[in-house]
């Protein structure tokens, strides 16, 4: 056994020295095959002997499951943020005002503005132990499950001290848009840029689905187990096997820091990940600490903010699209043109307001600007250019779906006809679409063949089709219809907050679905509630609740709810079925298990208990396991009271 312990710490070694080879320093040496095979059996000793497994271990970059919930950590360094200039003169008077204050001997770092996602991780004897996100600057997010499947986040160092890094997660724009393309496939709501996306990655509670986000991460900062200067302690992280940005000036005149600012923005286009500025920072942290700090930023740094990009394209035509609430947008059709690393060929212009006000016509020549959206803004319209053959945008007044009178609404025109095909499918793609029913092999494209052959034209019908008019059907093979229907029948099974998504309530994304399932617990309650009691819910909104009544009292609508009833759908929230032996208390383990950590904590979970992740006065139990280090000694410290395993046992049986 003991030779297994040995040579699998030696795997776990190996391999993570070989990941940083190859993620960090671009110098592998050895083959993939090579590291396939030590891979394999480090997985093969996992499997075998459980207990040895490490949470610093290679295999934790796949993923380890799901979390419960995401805790709250409070930083021990606060998060400082920046404050922005916008222009030479703002920067200059800025660095000649830290010279006035502090004399010539300070030098300045510059380096890239990443736009991502800021976090913070903590490493103790050596092993990554916690990664969080800013949060408000004091109190952030745990994600460690997380940010160990990011490659390029070392999960052990040579540094046996306790280190707080900082640095800045984010998703490569290559990957950022293979993601929202797989996501729009999957009919998902897409991210609005990579900043978003790398965000919204770290906070997922399943590791596993983390881990095939592409998330990479640069290092810009050490909070804790500083040096002498910023610029030494980031080429020492950087031997210690962090990301750091190659882009990184240390500079002594205010000059040079211009040049290095103006360098980064003119190689922005070529990067393949978003910055939106340049970091400025005093070099000397014995001068940092002169300088200070106000409650937000930092006195001895500033960011340098670039413009948000713009380009010029012609406008080749415009079409109206009618969405599935029947809201028509007439959306912009471009001349391809590159902004921000990605192609864009289209545009939205909003509604007919927003046509009159940029005087917008087909043909004409436009500058687009990419903010913080996915789809892009024309700002205006170079009118100087036009040739004189540009013809004006005429919204249309009949729906281009069904050609029944169209609403205004406010800013926007809608058809109000709920048999107009463009909301019939619309209706119908989003009831089978990945975050409702998730009817797999139901895409928008046999949902146009069923509608033109009459046999779809609400969701229920869906529970209704005819199979053998299905097979009968061109391009329509034995298999797929046999696949087709298992989907259906597996939807079924699904909760109710995804059938009262899928109904496609406006305003009811499926976030407020899955808090009206947990609220009212059934369709019947919900169709009772009045506003009062919908607004009295935390996150509905008088809108919202509006919405919510108005929709479920169209006989429409209630005719669907009894067709999708009679199909055998789920109109009633099943109760979670937990314990509450531990109900209240705050659990903390530490040192070697003979359980896996994960495991335990699912259990506190599970009984009503709570993990938290740092030792305090507000902890009621640090269970302690072999080996265990500072955290004991904190406990012992503060008064905290100590258990083993067994005792932890006991107390979750409730004796
Ligand atoms: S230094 C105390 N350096 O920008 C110093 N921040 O707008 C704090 N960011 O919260 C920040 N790249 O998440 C620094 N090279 C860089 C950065 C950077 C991106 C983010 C960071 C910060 C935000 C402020």
């Amino acid at each position: 056994m003991q030779e297994i312990e040995n040579r699998y710490h030696e795997l776990v070694e190996k391999l993570n020295r070989h990941n940083k080879l190859y993620y960090i320093e671009n110098a592998p040496e050895i083959s993939d095959e090579e590291y396939d095979t030590l891979y394999k059996e480090l997985e093969r000793i996992e499997v075998e002997h459980p207990g040895l497994k490490v949470d610093y271990s290679p295999t934790q970059r796949v993923g380890a499951g799901e979390v419960d919930s995401i805790d709250t950590v409070t930083h021990e360094v606060k998060m400082l943020s920046l404050d922005n200039t916008y222009n030479e003169e703002e920067l200059r008077s800025f660095l000649l005002g830290v010279i006035d204050a502090v004399g010539h001997n300070v030098s300045f770092t510059v380096e890239p503005k990443i736009d991502g996602a800021s976090v913070s991780l903590t490493y103790e004897n050596g092993k990554l132990v916690r990664g969080a996100t800013r949060g408000d600057g004091s109190v952030g997010e745990e994600i460690t499950h997380n940010v160990r499947t990011i490659p390029s986040i070392p999960l052990t160092i040579d540094d046996e001290r306790r280190l707080v890094v900082r640095g800045e997660v984010f998703m490569p724009v290559n990957s950022f848009e293979s993601l929202n393309e797989e996501r729009e496939r999957n009919e998902q709501a897409l991210f609005a840029n990579p900043r978003n996306a790398a965000a919204g990655s770290l906070k997922l509670k399943d590791s596993t689905e983390a881990a095939k986000r592409k998330l990479d991460m640069f290092t810009f900062g050490l909070d804790v187990g500083r040096g002498d200067d910023h610029h030494s302690d980031l080429k020492y992280l950087k031997e210690l096997g962090f990301n750091v940005n190659k882009r990184l000036t240390l500079c002594k005149e205010i000059d040079e820091v211009i040049d290095a600012v103006i360098a980064i923005e003119n190689e922005r286009d070529s990067l393949d990940y978003e910055i939106d500025g340049a970091v400025v920072k005093v070099n000397e942290y014995h001068i940092q600490e002169e300088l200070g700090q106000t409650i937000k930023a930092p006195k001895w740094a500033k960011a340098y903010k670039y413009p948000a990009e713009r380009v010029k394209t012609r406008l080749e035509d415009v079409q109206f699209q009618v969405g599935r609430m029947g809201t028509v947008t007439p959306v912009a059709y471009l001349e391809p043109v590159k902004v921000s690393g990605s192609t864009v060929s289209r545009a939205t212009l909003h509604n007919a307001d927003e046509i009159e006000r940029l005087g917008v016509r087909v043909g004409d020549i436009v500058a687009l600007e990419k903010g913080g959206d996915v789809i892009p803004k024309i700002i205006r319209v170079y009118e100087d250019e036009r040739k004189g053959d540009e013809r004006g945008i005429v919204f249309p007044e009949e729906c281009p779906s069904c050609s029944s009178r169209l609403v205004r609404e406010s800013a926007y025109y809608k058809c109000v006809n709920p048999e107009c095909p463009a909301i019939v499918r619309g209706a119908l793609q989003h009831f089978a679409s990945r975050n409702a029913m998730d009817i797999e092999g139901l895409g928008e494209k046999l949902i146009d063949r069923l509608v033109d052959e009459g046999m779809l034209s609400t969701p229920d019908d869906i529970y209704r089709l005819d199979y053998d008019k299905l097979r009968g059907m061109d391009r329509l093979g034995e298999k797929s219809v046999e696949n087709l229907a298992d989907a259906i029948e597996k939807s079924k099974e699904k909760p109710f907050s995804k059938v009262l998504y899928g109904i496609g309530i406006p305003s009811v994304g499926i976030k407020t679905a899955e808090v009206l399932a947990e609220e009212f617990g059934s369709i019947d309650a919900l169709m009772d509630a009045d506003l009062q009691s919908l607004e009295r819910v935390h996150s509905i909104g008088t809108l919202v609740a509006e919405d919510i009544v108005k929709t479920l009292s169209e006989s429409r609508v209630q005719r669907l709810i009894e067709g999708l009833k009679d199909a055998g759908l789920k109109f009633s929230a099943e109760k979670k079925q937990t314990g509450s032996t531990l109900e209240g208390l705050k659990f903390l383990f530490t040192g070697k298990l003979s359980k896996s950590r994960k495991d335990y904590e699912d259990s506190v979970k599970a009984e009503g208990g709570r993990i938290i992740s740092s030792v305090s006065k507000n902890l009621d139990y640090l269970v302690v396991g072999e080996d265990a280090g500072s955290k004991l000694e904190k406990a012992q410290k503060l008064g905290v009271k100590t258990i083993n395993e067994d005792e932890f046992n006991k107390l979750l049986q409730g004796d």
